[in-house]
């Protein structure tokens, strides 16, 4: 069985109690229709004749209401329980994409475009909900309805029926070379509108780049030339689409004929009564619209069944490494990090970290200096665990981090990153950020050790001010000290400031500096800067060059040294 339909199967396992009440009721509308086909033999024998029976008058007029009421009673209700199990389904997949996504390891998301998951969670997911909530319930009675009128055209006259299964194995073979041709149109569209979300979320992430660039129309015509390329795989399923229905409906349409042929024969030999063909007749008749209609059913399954296969991928992805069995849990951490020998690289075969050693101890200031690209922020984002060391060990307190549980590692620490990312809400709900539980006068208490207060307080709002996406609405120097109230907040064992100042003016930067001051001791900081009144205040000063430590010391031991940080030192004075 195809891997995707057994998934989807077990996927559907938990709402089996329902589908099974559904597939009844849809057995029950599927067969309504087929009285039809009595009526049909009742009118011929009963009522076109020269004294037409009012009992049996009466009697189909019964049985074409009782059976349309009851057939739609049981559509309704079939079609709810269908929708219902089935999109309970696509909203369970849609949280566990989520879910996956936030928890994929950041070796993998850094590899996604975010306009890709973003596509993938509503385009491809709509696919499933709409085959799912419409062509399901109409496929089964539609099938129930087919099934029905073959099974009572054998019961009527096999030979007859003999005939129209001649057109089975045609109609099944062109089902599925359209099937194929479907699968493989759909794939390219989703592909193609996936590029096109990516290009959108791109293009509204860097709004002020597009606009002071003026490449508005360079931005306009790339989103055109995807857009055209989706329009394009698009119609070429809708051509297969096309095709599929009348091609059907001509076979259909012969085999329809060759029924008319034969049964016309039959009458004339008398081996068949009128009543007998008529109802024959009016069984056939109830073919017509369900082939008809299953060329769409198979598109619609066919492009559902890709969705369901590019979400899977996703439900498939990776979490963050499960902690491993017996992994150590942290208890009140001083915080001594020590990289023993790391060795690291994003991409095999092009190491960023070589032979990488160094003790960040509890109380110490670590200032990670060097020039860009040489591995600094690599460096600090080893210690959450954001990536994983392919040489050495990071340890924490002496006990190696790997074996550590992430939750408690990552409690111990808070990071405030160089471009520092709020999310839209309240000043304060930032800030709570840090710890959910917060009450509101500690998130004042970190607001104010982060020089925070004085400028959130002189706000119409105050903390009840909206930031904006991504706190656009805030200055750098302002967002950069919610951040460290966030930081502050947490109460963390490692700190970790990732050229948190370097984009600042003199006046935020020193304003930050003293909330700094507040926030060091007593717990281990890395601090990557490229200011001296910052890079100052360290006890110790890493100098990092292409992945290892090229110097180690304090501010006056390397100046004496005359290295490669004198040579820095230096160059900062003179301009
Ligand atoms: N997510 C990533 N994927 C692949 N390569 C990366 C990634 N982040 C950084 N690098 C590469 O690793 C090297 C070190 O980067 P980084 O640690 O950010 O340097 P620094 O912070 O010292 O400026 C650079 O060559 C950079 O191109
Ligand atoms: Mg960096």
């Amino acid at each position: 069985m195809n891997p995707t339909l057994r998934r989807l199967l077990r996927e559907a396992r938990p709402y089996s109690g329902r589908l099974v009440v559904a597939m009844l009721l849809g057995v029950l509308a599927g067969v309504a229709p087929l009285t039809l086909a009595r009526v049909a033999g009742l009118l011929q024998a009963h009522v076109l004749i020269a004294r037409p029976e009012l009992g049996a008058v009466v009697l189909i007029v019964v049985l074409v209401i009782g059976s349309q009421l009851l057939g739609n009673a049981a559509s309704y209700g079939q079609g709810y329980l269908t929708a219902w199990s089935g999109q309970r389904m696509v909203a369970s997949f849609r949280a566990r994409m989520f879910d996956r996504i936030v928890r994929m390891p950041l070796s993998d998301f850094d590899r996604w475009r975010p306009g890709e998951l973003q596509s993938r969670m509503s385009s491809d997911l709509n696919l499933m909900t709409d085959a799912i909530s419409i062509s399901l319930p109409q496929f089964i009675q539609t099938a129930v309805t087919f099934v029905g009128a073959l099974i009572y055209m054998i019961y009527l006259d096999w030979f007859l029926a003999a005939v129209l299964f001649v057109a089975a194995p045609i109609v099944a073979w062109v089902v599925s070379r359209f099937n194929a041709l479907i699968v493989a149109g759909t794939k390219r569209a989703q592909e193609r509108i996936a590029d096109l979300a990516s290009n959108l979320v791109e293009v509204l992430a860097n709004e002020r780049v597009v606009k002071a660039f003026r490449r508005e129309e360079f931005e306009r015509e790339r989103f055109t030339g995807a857009n055209e390329r989706y329009f394009g795989a698009y119609m070429k399923v809708t051509q297969f689409n096309q095709t599929q229905a009348p091609v059907l409906a001509l076979v259909v349409m012969l085999a329809v004929c060759a029924v008319i042929v034969v049964t016309a024969r039959e009458v004339g030999v008398g081996r068949l009564s009128p009543e007998r063909a008529w109802e024959f007749w009016g069984a056939t008749a109830l073919l017509i619209n369900p082939m008809n209609r299953f060329s769409i059913f198979f598109a619609d399954f066919a492009r559902a069944f890709v969705g369901a296969g590019r979400v899977f991928e996703i439900l498939d992805l990776p979490v963050e490494r499960e902690d491993p069995p017996g992994a150590q849990p942290l208890a009140r951490l001083l915080g001594d990090v020590r990289f023993e020998h790391v060795g690291f690289a994003y991409d095999p075969g092009r190491p960023v970290l070589r032979d990488f050693s160094a003790e960040m101890l509890h109380g110490e200031i670590v200032a990670l200096v060097g020039p860009s690209g040489a591995g600094k922020s690599t460096i600090v984002n080893l210690v959450p665990r954001f990536y994983e060391p392919q040489q050495g060990r990071i340890t924490v307190d002496g006990v190696d981090i790997a074996g550590v549980r992430l939750a408690d590692l990552r409690d111990a620490i808070a990071i405030v990153p160089q471009e520092t990312q709020l999310f839209n809400g309240t000043i304060a709900e930032n800030i709570r950020y840090g710890r959910l539980d917060a009450s509101d006068d500690e998130i004042i208490a970190a607001a104010r050790e982060a020089n925070a207060d004085e400028f959130v307080s002189r706000l119409p709002e105050g903390y009840a001010t909206i930031v904006g996406e991504r706190g656009i609405r805030l200055s750098g120097g302002q967002r950069q000290r919610i951040a460290i109230a966030r930081a502050i907040l947490r109460d963390p064992r490692i700190l970790i400031l990732d050229e948190a100042t370097s984009a600042l003016d003199s006046h935020s930067e020193a304003l930050i500096e003293v909330a700094l001051d507040r926030l060091l001791p007593g717990r281990t900081t890395l601090i990557i800067a490229h200011r001296l009144s910052t890079i100052r205040r360290a006890s110790k000063i890493l100098y990092i060059e292409a992945g290892s430590v090229r110097e180690a010391g304090t501010h006056e031991a390397l100046i004496a040294a005359g290295g490669a940080y004198a040579t820095l030192h230096a160059a900062q004075f003179a301009r």
